[in-house]
């Protein structure tokens, strides 16, 4: 099975705008993980990451600091926060202390460092699965026992029970964190100002500290509002908020995030964290961050906009031609969490899907209870892309016959 030979594609020139085009082997040439962990001919749609990048003045940037050869130590740090502060200011309506902001290279190292910083090795965390699988490493590497609060399902998607919460903060006291995805990854749920302002209470009373992990924010449709954890009244005292740019400028190999508090003590217990366990950004990270956050406005809402038409586009057209797949709008993210039980996918829902149709999701029982019968699917890429995606779900139907089966352009 060959891929197609295509142009160059000009996402790629320094001053274009958002180009709604996915070059193949641009893709693959650039070596990143999503698109050459595949067989020839697979869609993946398993990773976390959109396809629209670079940003033009990100890869500028970049560019121009290694032809400068600018690799040695750096004091680029400051500089980034300040982009970051910005930039949440500008999107979010939140303004973040720059002192009470720290560097690190990514957001799961802010998080590995908040269990570090906020609990003790007895001490409990609390995740809302069906959740972002690498949290449920922190048992295994960090000894800490984890508890469920799980999302309940209806028919308008996934949604919190807080009574539920306040019964596990109020039967366990040896819960001292818990990890919110915010917005949520994998169902793209998001809490509104009411619900934030009870978790961040309950916290409080229970002496819990709230680790708030952003990274989606930035992609929220015009149905929901993020609202900034730390911007709600009460939640200060209790929260570390971590995130960054890399899925917004799809940049995760360049390693550089932020961990924002807005309380001094819960800060200074966070700098406790030995100082080469926070980590530290990679330079071309604070470059691309700070390229991103300061000339990337208009960018991404283009981005934005046109996943937003994505995910109307993905529901509508399932719902006309496989009816039997259980699919909700998300309200965030790029990501969608196909119900793929109707057909029966056995343990390993999204590998079922890649060889059935080529179409290669994320299983989701990795992702806890709620996962059963699940596949997570990236729609963060082309309208052809996904239209593609959407042929390939809806040949599901016909299952059993095998990807070659499967009519497309790409390959
Ligand atoms: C919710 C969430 N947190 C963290 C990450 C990973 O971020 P990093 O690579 O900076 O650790 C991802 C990536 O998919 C994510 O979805």
């Amino acid at each position: 099975m060959s891929e197609p030979v295509a142009e160059p594609g000009p996402n790629h020139e320094p001053d274009a705008c958002l180009v709604d085009h996915v070059d193949v082997d641009r893709k693959v040439a650039s070596g990143g993980y999503k698109w050459t962990h595949r067989a020839p001919g697979w869609i993946p749609a398993f990773v976390a990451e959109h396809d629209l990048g670079p940003f033009p003045a990100m890869q500028a940037r970049v560019r121009e600091v290694v032809d400068l050869g600018g690799f040695g130590y750096h004091s680029t740090v400051d500089h980034m926060i300040e982009a970051f502060c910005g930039w949440s200011s500008r999107r979010h309506g939140w303004t973040p202390d720059p002192a009470l902001v720290a560097p690190n290279a990514s957001v799961l190292q802010g998080v590995w460092s908040c269990v570090e910083a906020f609990t003790q090795p007895t001490g409990a965390v609390v995740l809302t699965p069906p959740i972002y699988y690498p949290f449920y490493d922190i048992a295994e590497s960090t000894g800490r026992r984890l508890v469920d609060w799980p999302l309940v399902r209806d028919d308008d998607g996934w949604h919190y029970d807080l009574d539920h919460l306040a019964h596990l903060l109020a039967g366990d006291p040896g819960i001292q964190m818990l990890l919110l995805c915010h917005p949520h990854n994998p169902t793209g749920r998001v809490l509104d100002v009411d619900q934030l302002a009870r978790i961040a209470e309950l916290a409080t009373e229970h002496d819990v500290v709230i680790v708030s992990d952003e990274i989606h924010a930035d992609f929220t449709y015009p149905d929901a509002v993020h609202v900034p954890l730390l911007t709600v009244p009460g939640a200060a005292a209790c929260t570390a908020t971590v995130t960054s740019g890399i899925k917004t400028f799809a940049m995760g190999g360049l390693r550089a995030s932020v961990a924002a508090f807005g309380d001094e003590d819960l800060f200074a217990r966070y700098r406790q964290v030995p100082e080469h366990l926070l980590g530290s950004p990679n330079r071309l990270g604070c470059e691309a961050a700070i390229a991103g956050w300061e000339q990337g406005d208009t960018w991404v809402d283009e981005l934005v906009a046109l996943f937003d038409r994505h995910r109307h586009h993905l529901v509508d057209r399932l719902a006309d031609e496989l009816p039997d797949l259980g699919i909700h709008l998300p309200q965030s993210t790029f990501l969608a969490w196909l119900d793929l039980s109707a057909f029966d996918p056995g343990d390993r829902p999204g590998h079922w899907l890649r060889d059935e149709v080529g179409l290669d999701c994320k299983d989701g029982p990795l992702f806890g209870p709620g996962g059963e019968g699940h596949a997570r699917l990236t729609f963060g890429t082309s309208t052809a892309m996904l239209d593609e995606m959407i042929d390939r779900l809806v040949a599901v139907a016909d299952s059993g016959t095998g990807p070659d089966a499967v009519d497309g352009e790409f390959r």
